[in-house]
């Protein structure tokens, strides 16, 4: 029996999937500054990980230098960034690849000190925006922190968006979805998720707005569908994707930013309702067992052990294809892709796909390893363990490209070549631990590295 994950899927306009493990969006903060373009290391990055009929997300991309938030992260507003972009979808595209871009605009995430990046000192943008001034706050209602190009300092108090501002912003939108059509991507995606501008729209915990774009369910689900109508208005049918994280919170779950909501199963089931009438390329859920805060290794995240919530909530809502994100291991994807009916149709992996450029071709082994019993097959290949430090390192590039695959291993070992392969230049062999695909998620105490597993 094939796995589902190893089937073809038609997504949208955008093109027939050759397997379903998709690369989910990635911070790497190793854009160019300060012109916040990608960088000859990030071409590298997607092409290591681009395979034939394979889906790429862009890591989270600035829609203008209003939203940014973190240092060397990149944008899609200019020529210059065009064209580093371009690259990376060249690179992809030859490797039989696709790659949507994924839509950024972080709201009251965004310190205004970023006012005086370079980029905002040409186009007068002041970052710190939200629905409403809410400032976010930790645990205990103290202001929250976050990182500046000074250090570390506390999140301001946002600017409320007037209804002229929310105009431009739209425009703002459709000015980078078109700026992402000339660079080449196959798509966009519209990051409506993790505490980001949108969803500060969406919670009301948030959004304490009286107008048309606060209260009602309906009222707060506005801005997200004006955005999705703004960058529909440049890309066609079924190449523009949305992602959304709903949450538990009020009930001690997992919050983003702080963006919590008196009743979060109304408004996603809303919103999910509304973006029905969008023919959209596809709808990414991430499931809220995915904490930023217990994701720094594969032993301290009980995130692997928890079973899924938004799928069960929310698939039966959605009449698209519906990617889940959140926490799967090689033994969960299986589980997760043997329900043909009710499961996600496709799954995005963040940390293991960062560490296994690869990713696919590992899992697909242990794919076909499950389906037959675990008979008469070779087991298969582990996988590099991922190292947290180097997540959000700018400009390294440590824990970017230098994560080997199996290729770099196989070529390697037989021949010089292996350094012709622009895949395989900066790949490290022996640098990082190897883990047994059989024993992540399911004995988390246990992962070992594996000094007898041969690539
Ligand atoms: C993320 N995530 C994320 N999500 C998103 O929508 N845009 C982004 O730019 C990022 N950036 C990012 C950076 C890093 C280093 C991590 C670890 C995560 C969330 C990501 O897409 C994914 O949902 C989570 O990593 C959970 O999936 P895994 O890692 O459990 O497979």
């Amino acid at each position: 029996m094939t796995s589902k994950l190893f089937t073809p899927l038609k997504l949208g306009c955008i093109g027939t999937l050759q397997h379903r493990v998709v690369l989910a969006p990635l911070t790497r903060n190793r854009a160019t500054e300060p012109t916040l373009s990608p960088s000859s290391l990030a071409v590298q990055y997607y092409r290591q990980r681009a395979s034939r009929g394979g889906l790429l997300i862009t890591e989270a991309t600035h829609i203008s230098p209003e939203s940014l938030a973190y240092p060397a992260t990149p944008g899609i507003w200019s020529t210059e960034q065009v064209q580093g972009w371009r690259q990376v979808t060249d690179a992809v595209h030859e490797k039989g690849g696709f790659i949507v871009c994924q839509l950024w605009h972080t709201g009251r995430v965004a310190h205004p000190d970023y006012g005086s990046h370079p980029c905002n000192r040409e186009l007068h943008y002041q970052p710190g925006v939200s629905a409403s001034p809410t400032q976010i706050v930790d645990r205990q209602g103290n202001p929250g922190k976050t990182v500046t190009y000074d250090g570390t300092k506390e999140h301001a108090v946002p600017k409320e968006l007037s209804l002229q501002d929310i105009f431009r912003l739209c425009e703002d939108y459709a000015n980078a979805a078109q700026r992402a059509k000339e660079a080449g991507f196959d798509g966009v995606e519209i990051h409506a998720a993790h505490g980001y501008l949108i969803d500060q729209f969406l919670n009301n915990g948030v959004n304490r707005r009286t107008d048309e774009y606060g209260g009602s369910v309906k009222n707060r689900c506005r801005l997200l569908i004006e955005v999705v109508e703004a960058v529909s208005s440049v890309w066609p049918e079924g190449a523009v994707g949305v992602r959304i994280s709903p949450h538990d919170a009020p009930n001690g779950g997992n919050t983003y930013y702080g963006c919590k909501d008196s009743d979060p199963d109304a408004i996603y089931s809303h919103a999910i309702q509304l973006l029905n009438r969008y023919a959209l390329a596809y709808l990414l859920v991430t499931e809220p067992r995915w904490v930023g805060k217990y994701d720094s290794t594969p032993e301290s995240d009980p995130g692997f052990e928890m079973p899924l919530t938004n799928l069960h909530k929310y698939r039966s809502l959605f009449d698209g294809v519906m990617i889940g994100a959140g926490g799967f291991t090689p033994a969960t994807s299986y589980e997760a892709s043997k329900d043909t009916e009710k499961g996600y149709d496709a799954i995005a992996f963040g940390r293991w796909f960062i560490s296994n450029p690869d990713l696919p071709e590992r899992l697909r082994t242990w794919h076909d390893y499950e389906s037959r019993g675990r008979q008469g097959v070779p087991e298969p290949p582990p996988l590099n363990r991922y190292e947290r430090a180097t997540f959000y390192a700018p400009h390294e590039k440590d824990g970017y490209i230098d994560y080997p695959s199996m290729d770099f291993f196989n070529e390697s070992t037989e021949s010089t070549e292996s350094t012709k392969n622009p895949d395989f230049k900066g790949m490290v062999a022996g640098k990082y631990e190897l883990v047994d695909q059989s024993q992540i998620g399911t004995s988390l105490k246990d992962i070992k590295s594996n000094p007898k597993s041969k690539m």
